[in-house]
């Protein structure tokens, strides 16, 4: 019975007759989901989003990311589809959780979404199934939370069904690295769960490298995301730093980067955002506590980076007094407000916070970012200015602003442009260092 049970599932994935789920059609879902569905899997996507869900099966794509036709050809030839009903998981073999995992307002992980999912899961669950949880988390998660959820029920995974964690580590906007050429690492509860999971991703995923467990797996994300945190905190360090010794942080990087070993650049800026880098360090933090163990680095490095928007902030301040002016009252125009360049993401973005720091200190702030038509803040909306330059707005946004500051590079951006017509630049990002200035009208922090 239960090599039959392994057998047919097996045969399944050989077959590509295996039925998938998705669950949670965010940016790591959906693209997944896509991925799936392109390799000939019939695949499902569940999200309790309606909005998403209407979307997908009227082939309206969402994520930037994923290619607009490919989606509209997979969803016309029905390997493609989407629903807010779970009762679907019954006549699927396998399910993807791709849900968020934020923090509490403690900075404690809040992982109510995968415990949401599971629920459902089991609710639907049936012998030979394959689970798959995604979504960043502490060491221990699928183990200590979804593996009980799922035995409770009757099961025994390992035997019917499986279970395993697999980190996503897809890098939206990036034009080299996507869902499908992104190495996959795979941890299963058992030998078979990983097995099985891994044959499951190798129908999708150019490369799969498996762990030895879940605990391993889930371990391997926020090793990655801790070493960006500590990087970019290092560096953003270094800048402040620089600033105070009056060497450029920029021209620094740049020499340093040259040595062809031991060294790898990582820029500063206003700060960290996104749903990975800032979140994902405290969630491994919180389990090192739990555990009595210290996690220096990971405080440290989060310190440094939250402080990068209030740096911003004085900067500013600081440039305009140069000009005999005050933060008060003047009008500073925000260029980019996504966490990063060419996405049109804003989740955590430190943009919100410089705009918010401005507007406390008396500022009049607008903003221009051609990924964003929108901004939000408590009780407060603005409108991004176009930065067509036909139009004429942009120009006299930069023309008018006493300080025009730039938290976001994306390419599009047109630089020169900008240069030609803001009275003073903040430039965060080094964007502008590419082109010539000859009115020496940049900062750089
Ligand atoms: N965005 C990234 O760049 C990225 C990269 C790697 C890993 N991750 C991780 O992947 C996970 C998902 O992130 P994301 O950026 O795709 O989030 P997202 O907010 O873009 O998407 C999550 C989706 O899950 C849905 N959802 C929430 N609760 C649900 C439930 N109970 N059942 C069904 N659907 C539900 C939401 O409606 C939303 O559509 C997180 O753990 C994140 O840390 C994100």
């Amino acid at each position: 019975m239960d090599a039959q049970v392994t057998v047919t599932i097996e045969e399944k994935i050989a077959t590509r007759q295996v039925r998938a789920g998705v669950i949670g059609l965010g940016y790591v879902g959906l693209p997944l989901a896509v991925e799936f569905a392109r390799a000939g899997v019939e695949t499902v996507g569940i999200d309790i989003d309606s909005r998403k869900v209407d979307a997908i099966n009227r082939k309206e794509c969402y994520i930037q990311d994923v290619d607009g036709k490919l989606f509209s050809d997979l969803v016309s030839q029905k390997k493609l589809r989407a629903t807010t009903d779970f009762s679907i998981i019954r006549n699927l073999d396998t399910v993807n959780i791709c849900v968020p995992t934020p923090l509490r307002k403690s900075k404690d992980p809040d992982i109510s979404y995968i415990v949401n999912a599971t629920q459902e899961i089991v609710k639907y669950l049936h012998e030979g199934m394959l689970v798959i949880l995604e979504s960043t988390t502490y060491p221990g998660t699928t183990e200590e939370v979804i593996l009980p959820m799922i035995e409770e029920k009757g099961f025994k995974v390992g035997k019917d069904v499986f279970l395993a964690f697999s980190p996503e580590r897809v890098d939206p906007g990036n034009p080299v690295y996507n869902t499908k050429n992104i190495p996959k690492v795979v941890g299963g509860v058992t030998e078979e769960c990983t097995r099985l999971a891994v044959e499951f991703y190798k129908l999708a995923i150019e490369k799969v490298h498996s762990v030895s467990s879940c605990s391993a797996a889930e371990m391997v994300k926020l090793l990655e995301n801790t070493f960006r945190s500590v990087n970019i905190g290092l560096v953003n360090e270094l800048c402040k730093m620089s600033a105070k010794l009056g060497v450029d942080i920029w021209e620094i990087i740049d020499a340093a980067a040259t040595k062809p070993f031991g060294f790898m650049p990582f820029y500063p800026g206003p700060g960290l955002g996104g749903h990975c880098i800032p979140i994902d360090p405290h969630y491994l933090a919180w389990k090192a506590r739990i555990h009595g163990f210290s996690p220096r680095f990971i405080e440290l490095a989060s310190e440094v980076n939250a402080s990068m928007p209030e740096f911003v902030v004085e900067k500013s301040r600081a440039i305009l007094n140069e000009k005999k002016k005050a933060l008060n009252g003047a009008k500073i125009l925000v260029l980019g407000v996504t966490y990063k360049a060419n996405i049109d993401d804003i989740r955590e973005s430190p943009a919100l916070e410089v705009i918010e720091l401005l507007e406390k200190g008396g500022a009049e702030v607008s903003f221009a970012d051609p990924y964003v038509p929108e901004v939000r803040l408590h009780d407060k909306a603005w409108r991004s200015i176009s930065t067509q330059a036909k139009n004429g707005a942009f120009q006299s946004a930069l023309e008018e602003s006493d300080l025009s500051i730039i938290l976001t590079n994306h390419k599009c951006f047109d630089y020169e442009f900008i240069l030609k017509h803001a009275a003073l630049i903040l430039d965060t990002r080094n964007a502008t260092r590419p082109f010539s200035d000859s009115r020496k009208i940049v900062v750089r922090i």
